[in-house]
């Protein structure tokens, strides 16, 4: 048995900005509100002009990881892409990866799991790199959810959060197994999958000859749907939870994490986190406050960021927590 280590990160984020200020523009909203609630002051929003999709973005993310990884990209063996925004219903992104790096056959695997794809993306990787089956995997987290948000006052509850980007990392195997990816932690309960969702594009309930027949513009079940209370009350105790079982795995301490990246669902909750762990401001990384929610890049952007403002140095335990729709939420704990 191997274990994985990340070798290369990467991140990209859409040009335009979109402050608070401009959404007042579209809804009935406000800065006050937006920072007190979310802590969020304005994100990236994908531009027509500029050809982004969750896909180009996603490729874009991992080219930067890949030249940082140090390796060629047809030295990669494998692809795993985590959205919820996929350029098409099929197929999925990752082939699309795959054609634009011009990677020669490898497999690409397109994985669900909204707020926690990063996480469960990286430990699907580490399985493979651990069998030893192959040696160097990409993980890509990307989303675009502008262009699926209701920009009206009624769909102002979700559509303020959330952000578009993408990140990805390049895991690579190590023969030391004191190091890099030491345990990863997976979970769900899909007796709240409606609490943060979004229904109508699925097969589930209605013919799409019925819905282009209607073409109902009232029809919100193509809006994200969120109980915002009811996520952070779950979202608090999950991730809490989640991180002390990686810390227990590997007999640590919350004192010996150097930084924690929680996924980048809510400044609230993040803080929340810190101060129930009383870890101080140098152990956790937030940047939602610059780009919003976004969903499965949300981790990989923050992971990316933190380490290029070397707040990562070789050696720190870092854990990556996330929580999101499904409900899904899962950990890793890594030694860098
Ligand atoms: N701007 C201004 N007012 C808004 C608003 C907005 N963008 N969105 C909702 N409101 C209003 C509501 O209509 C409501 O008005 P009312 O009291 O007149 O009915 C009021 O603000 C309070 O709404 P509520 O939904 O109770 O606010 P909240 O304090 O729960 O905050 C969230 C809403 C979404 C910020 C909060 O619930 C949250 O952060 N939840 C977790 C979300 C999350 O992390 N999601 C991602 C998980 S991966």
């Amino acid at each position: 048995m191997y274990n994985s280590k990340i070798v290369g990160l990467g991140y990209y984020v859409p040009d335009n900005v979109v402050t608070n200020d401009d959404l007042s523009e579209m809804m009935d909203t406000n800065d006050a509100w937006i920072q007190e609630r979310t802590g969020i002051k304005e994100r990236r929003w994908v531009e027509d002009k500029t050809g982004d999709t969750t896909s180009t973005m996603g490729v874009k993310a991992a080219e930067i990881a890949i030249e940082r990884a140090g390796i060629d990209k047809n030295d990669i063996d494998f692809i795993v892409f985590a959205t919820l925004s996929p350029d098409y219903y099929f197929p999925g992104p990752g082939v699309a990866v795959q054609k634009a790096l011009g990677i020669k056959t490898v497999g690409a695997l397109d994985i669900r799991n909204q707020c926690s794809g990063f996480v469960y993306g990286i430990s699907i990787a580490d399985q493979y790199i651990k069998t030893g089956m192959y040696k160097n995997v990409l993980v890509i987290g990307s989303e675009v959810h502008s262009r699926g948000l209701d920009k009206t006052t009624r769909g102002r509850g979700v559509s303020v959060i959330f952000g578009d980007g993408a990140g990805a990392a390049v895991l690579s195997r190590e023969e030391d197994p004191t190091k890099g990816i030491l345990s990863t932690h997976l979970h769900s309960e899909g007796e709240h999958a409606e609490e943060l969702s979004l229904i109508a594009p699925g097969m589930g309930k209605r013919w799409v000859s019925d819905i282009l027949r209607d073409n109902d513009p009232d029809d919100v079940s193509y809006m994200p749907h969120m109980n915002g209370q009811f996520v952070f009350k779950n979202a608090v105790v999950r991730f809490s939870e989640v991180i002390m079982e990686g810390l227990m795995k590997n007999n640590l301490q919350v004192s010996d994490i150097d930084m924690l990246i929680p996924h980048q669902a809510n400044l609230r909750i993040s803080q929340f986190i810190q101060n129930k762990f009383k870890l101080n401001d140098d152990q956790v990384f937030n940047n939602i406050q610059s780009y919003g929610n976004t969903t499965a890049a949300s981790i990989p952007i923050a992971l990316t960021e933190a380490w290029e403002q070397n707040k990562i140095k070789e050696g720190d335990l870092v854990v990556l927590a996330a929580f999101g729709s499904g409900f899904t939420w899962g950990s890793v704990v890594i030694k860098w």
